[in-house]
């Protein structure tokens, strides 16, 4: 077994903290204020090639592996989960989906200006009644012929407006269940397509959540993913990959708040001596560190599967699962570590304990996790 990261990863994971800390940092705390999506950030992000990390490079990607993809997931999520999130759902939602189940004309269409960053994806299955039960959908795509018609509304949706091209899970036959949803790209100029509120959120607050409404949206047969009915299946394998880079977002936000407070807890002095010196503390951050270990090594692990054609659908949901109570619970004792200072936005970690929240819902909650995870265990 090797756990030594080769030359590339390390370029890849350097040029990942670098944007990070120099470009990142800086205006993160405005970002999250304002709820400002961080358009410019994305393009810079784009032009060091990370919207398109794992694509073929005659599609316009990186060409890289997803162990590359979760070392720049980390990186950036240690400073802006908001950024990263973003680069998330793009890389292992939709330029996946697309590269792995479309056809060589969606690829030439969609998936080039989406590896490039020229254009951002969104992944469209969570609906105001449909969430971890998602084979409830209620969004109908009506087989007409020589194409769908698209009506329903989908909620919690990442990159809501920013989007322009959007993977739309719909249910076409309501009497063959799961094996009746399609999966469709759809534009978003396309008429009767409409960006509805966005959410005011508690964390990732620079991302753009939004409710989406279709309304007779004609889209063509020619836009369907796969064969009529793959739709959930689509949904399923396409998550089981995202589920992996979330891991390594919740990772990455757990690293940056251990992070955090090393450096706090060398500066701060407190009973005469710097805080870390204090037994209190210094177990405190034991404890983070082998957390933040456990988690890296549960979501290199799941890369490494997917790398090497492994089935990764256990492996991606228990990273997510355990990366993410980490993120949750290891920034609560790094805002502990700060003490008032861990209250105030100044210190970041405050923003850290926020984002952390979500990775224990999107991309289906914890409870979702543990249902992939039993029924593989228990092989039922
Ligand atoms: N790969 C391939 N096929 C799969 C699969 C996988 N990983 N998982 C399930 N399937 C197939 C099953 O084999 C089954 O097909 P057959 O009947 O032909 O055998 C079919 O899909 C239905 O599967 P289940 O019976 O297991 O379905 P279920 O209703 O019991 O649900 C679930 C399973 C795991 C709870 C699933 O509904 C689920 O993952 N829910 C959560 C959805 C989710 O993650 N939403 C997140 C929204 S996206 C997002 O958050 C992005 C963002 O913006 C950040």
């Amino acid at each position: 077994m090797d756990f030594q990261l080769s030359e590339e990863h390390l370029a890849v994971r350097d040029a990942a903290r670098d944007f990070a800390q120099n470009v990142l940092k800086e205006g993160v705390i405005e970002r999250d204020n304002e709820q400002r999506f961080p358009k410019d950030e994305i393009k810079q992000l784009a032009e060091l090639g990370f919207m398109g990390m794992m694509v073929d490079p005659k599609y316009g990607g990186g060409g890289m592996d997803t162990l590359s993809y979760v070392l720049a997931m980390e990186e950036i999520s240690k400073v802006d989960a908001s950024v990263s999130v973003c680069m998330s759902v793009n890389n292992s939602l939709v330029c996946w989906g697309l590269e792995t189940f479309g056809t060589e004309e969606q690829k030439e269409k969609y998936l080039k200006p989406l590896a490039t960053g020229e254009k951002i994806g969104a992944f469209c299955l969570s609906e105001p009644e449909a969430g971890s039960d998602a084979t409830s959908q209620r969004t109908t795509a009506e087989d007409k012929g020589d194409h769908y018609l698209l009506n329903g509304t989908k909620n919690w949706i990442t990159n809501g407006s920013s989007a322009s091209i959007y993977l739309v899970i719909a249910q076409t036959d309501p009497e063959k269940g799961h094996r009746g949803i399609n999966a469709l790209i759809v534009e978003k100029d396309m008429d009767g397509f409409v960006v509805g509120a966005k959410e005011d959120k508690m964390g990732i607050r620079g991302s753009d959540t939004h409710t989406l409404m279709f309304n007779d949206v004609k889209v063509p047969k020619e836009n369907r993913i796969g064969e009529d009915g793959f739709g959930f299946k689509f949904a399923m394998k396409t998550l089981s990959g995202g589920r992996i880079g979330i891991a390594a977002q919740a990772l990455g936000i757990a690293s940056g708040a251990l992070d955090l407070a090393v450096a706090y807890s060398k500066e701060r002095k407190a009973f005469g001596k710097e805080i870390m010196k204090h037994q209190a503390i210094a177990f405190k951050i034991a404890d983070m560190a082998t957390a933040v270990e456990t988690a890296r090594l549960l979501v290199h692990k799941a890369a490494w599967q997917k790398d090497n054609g492994e089935n990764y659908d256990q492996s991606g949901a228990m990273a997510k699962l355990y990366a993410s109570k980490v993120a949750m619970e290891q920034t609560v004792e790094a805002v502990q570590i700060h003490g008032g200072y861990g209250f105030v936005k100044e210190y970041h970690v405050e923003r850290l304990m926020r984002d952390a929240k979500i990775t224990q819902i999107y991309e289906g909650t914890s409870e979702v996790q543990k249902i992939v995870i039993s029924r593989n265990v228990l092989n039922a």
